[in-house]
């Protein structure tokens, strides 16, 4: 029997809604929920996924302003703007937008935003926080995935959940959300050996890589869900998720689609990060 596919548009689509009502009622406190989102260069990717996160603004009632410097932008000029939106009150979230230009060092530029503001979760004192079992903002992307996952119907507690991937912006932050609803947890990446075998133990397989097709239904337990964070633009310029979905749906209990998976529930959850920020 073929897997239920995790609709992750229409889960998104009902969070954002209950966000719209949060954002109303904040209004009516006289507080208006603002987003800045910077993007530096010319990043085709980085372009769609502003213009996303800054249509879910529109949508939900939160007041957004766009940064868009040119790819020449020293380290200093970026810096500079970051200071001032961490001082301006209009402003409850800043996002920089990833991966800056190579001249620029991320780090730096992650560190010098106000960790109330981070609505990403990148700052090292949030993701201590979310390691601690204290978050004040949940990192979008693996926030997303545990909706997904609980949204299925799927609880987490003691399954077997593999990890595979171990970036700063997904695998670890992941494992740690996974383990914090105690799962076991398994992360897996470039230097694991049988990569196949540790996967087929998984309930639970959260793949985000950012290779093709890598995951094959020869690799998936029958019946496990299966939830793919990568999202690649193939030579034929279609997308394509980091598991192969015509394998893999012949095996698995459920999984998400790409596109229409996890893309939609980062950007639902980073709006549910700036209600958050507005509301503290
Ligand atoms: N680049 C890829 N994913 C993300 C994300 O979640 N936030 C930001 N700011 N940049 C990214």
């Amino acid at each position: 029997m073929a897997a239920k596919i995790i609709d992750g548009k229409q889960i998104a689509s009902k969070i954002k809604n209950e966000l719209k009502n949060e954002v109303d009622q904040l209004k009516l406190k006289g507080i208006f929920p603002g987003l800045a989102v910077v993007i530096v260069g010319n990043n085709p990717a980085s372009r769609v996924y502003v213009n996303a996160k800054k249509k879910a603004c529109e949508e939900i009632g939160i007041y957004s302003e766009e940064y868009a410097l040119p790819e020449e932008t020293t380290q200093q000029e970026l810096l500079d703007l970051v200071r001032t939106l961490n001082k301006k009150k209009e402003v409850h979230g800043i996002l920089v937008q990833l991966p800056l230009p190579k001249h620029l060092n991320e780090e730096e530029v992650i560190n010098t935003i106000n960790p109330n503001k981070d609505v990403d979760a990148f700052h090292p004192v949030n993701v201590g926080r979310i390691i601690l079992g204290n978050p004040v903002f949940l990192p979008c992307t693996p926030a997303g995935v545990m909706e997904l996952i609980k949204q299925s119907g799927f609880d987490v507690e003691g399954k077997e959940c593999v990890v595979v991937g171990r970036s700063n912006i997904v695998g670890k932050p992941q494992s740690i959300l996974l383990l914090e609803q105690h799962g076991t947890v398994t992360i897996c990446h470039s230097r694991t050996r049988n990569l196949k075998d540790v996967c087929r133990r998984a309930d639970i397989l959260v793949v985000a890589v950012g290779k093709p097709h890598i995951i094959t239904g020869d690799m998936i337990k029958p019946g496990a869900v299966v939830i793919d964070v990568g999202v690649n633009r193939l030579e034929n310029k279609k997308l394509a998720g980091d598991v192969d979905f015509d394998s893999a749906v012949e095996v698995a209990g459920a999984i998400t689609p790409v596109p229409g998976g996890v893309g939609p529930m980062t950007i639902a959850m980073l709006m549910k990060n700036t209600v958050k920020a507005a509301q503290q």
